[in-house]
């Protein structure tokens, strides 16, 4: 049986990771940083969280880092952790910049030292792409980031390469576009505008607050991505591999797709922050844009390449876009009900 270590498995990646990895036969080991009260809510979602095994863990103290590797035999590590929000990456910078990029050095380090055999997954970023100097990304697109988030994963992806081929360790580096699930936090656009849609749905009167809708993301769906990174530690080479859909969606095109599912029927008027969307039914406005969702800098838009994926192992997306905002709404919905 072999066994996996996952930091960051409270979260969404984690949660369909470790599904999966269980149903391929593995002993799933994750890291949490708060052993006594653990946020473990997307475990259970996914009925897992008795099946895996939680470590005391957290990017930022070496120490542990080297005592969980120490301590125990794994075959492959998957570093999921981060601070995974850009928007508030302006707000902490220097903690994004530790946790993100320092952290992946701690993780390689401690793994060089005293688990060299392991082989470990790095999750980079579409948001290293940044203003995009190609289109669409693949693996030898230049990286332009535009965030302190991004600029600390550039860090922590170079960092990856330079272990590879410094120590002829087996580690590979994702380079993902956005995936989403009805586990993705509030926090993220997708799951904000289908939580704040199935509120309004049932009957809620205050609208949808949201920032730059003519930003555009390449976004699929998370359960497809997790194959695609146990399938880069199959591989007798470790490499860098893009998984993507290929396809772009604005976030105005997202919230029409997320509220036709829920009976929504929008109509947009206005530009920048006077912009909004009416439901044609009811006449009520249903998305208001403001402010204070805009970003310093922002990503304008992304789209990726996976080609070299799909000709490696096969690796393509189930998911697409419409079917995504679909099972989110329905599944904010649902949990409403
Ligand atoms: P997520 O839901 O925000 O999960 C992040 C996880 O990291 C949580 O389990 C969190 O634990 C943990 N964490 C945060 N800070 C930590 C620290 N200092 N030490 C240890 N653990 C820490 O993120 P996700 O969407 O699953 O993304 C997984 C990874 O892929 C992240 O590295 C993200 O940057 C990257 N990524 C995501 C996407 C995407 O579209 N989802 C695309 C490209 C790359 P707590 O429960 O304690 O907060
Ligand atoms: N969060 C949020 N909230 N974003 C908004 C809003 C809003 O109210 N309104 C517009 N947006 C725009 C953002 O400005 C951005 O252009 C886009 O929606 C997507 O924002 P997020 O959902 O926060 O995701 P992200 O693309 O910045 O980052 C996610 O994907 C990256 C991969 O490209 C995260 O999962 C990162 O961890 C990941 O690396």
């Amino acid at each position: 049986m072999k066994r996996a270590f996952i930091t960051g498995i409270t979260g969404q990646d984690g949660a369909y990771l470790s599904k999966f990895l269980l149903e391929k036969g593995y002993e799933v080991h994750g890291g949490v940083r708060r052993p006594a009260s653990p946020e473990t809510s997307c475990l259970e979602k996914l009925g897992v969280l008795d099946d895996v095994h939680l470590h005391q863990f957290d990017l930022g103290d070496s120490s542990n880092l080297f005592k969980t590797f120490g301590d125990n035999n794994f075959d492959e590590v998957y570093n999921l952790a981060a601070q995974s929000f850009v928007g508030a990456s302006w707000d902490q910078p220097t903690y994004s910049a530790d946790v993100n990029g320092i952290g992946v050095l701690r993780i390689l380090d401690a793994l060089r030292t005293v688990l060299p055999e392991a082989r470990f997954y790095q999750a980079s970023t579409s948001e290293m792409y940044g203003r995009v100097q190609s289109v669409p990304q693949n693996e030898e697109t230049a990286f332009y980031p535009r965030s302190p988030y991004g600029v600390a994963k550039v860090y922590a992806h170079y960092i990856t390469v330079n272990y590879r081929e410094s120590f002829d360790m087996h580690a590979s580096s994702g380079i993902l576009f956005n995936h989403e699930s009805p586990l993705r936090g509030k926090e993220f656009v997708t799951r904000k505008i289908t939580s704040e849609l199935a509120r309004i749905a049932k009957g809620g009167s205050e609208p949808l607050l949201l920032g730059n809708l003519d930003a555009e993301r390449d976004f699929g769906f998370a359960g497809d991505y997790v194959e695609g990174m146990w399938q880069m530690l199959q591989q007798e080479t470790a490499d860098d591999y893009v998984l993507a859909t290929g396809v772009s969606t604005t976030i105005r095109d997202f919230v029409t797709y997320a509220g036709s599912a829920l009976g929504l029927d929008l109509e947009w008027s206005g530009t920048g922050v006077t912009e909004k969307a009416v439901d044609r039914k009811s006449g009520n406005a249903i998305v208001k844009v403001s402010e204070e969702f805009f970003r310093p800098a922002e990503v304008d838009a992304l789209v990726g390449d996976p080609s070299k994926a799909k000709a490696t192992f096969g690796w393509k997306h189930t998911v697409d876009v419409k079917t995504l905002a679909e099972m989110m709404a329905k599944a904010d919905f649902d949990a409403l009900s």
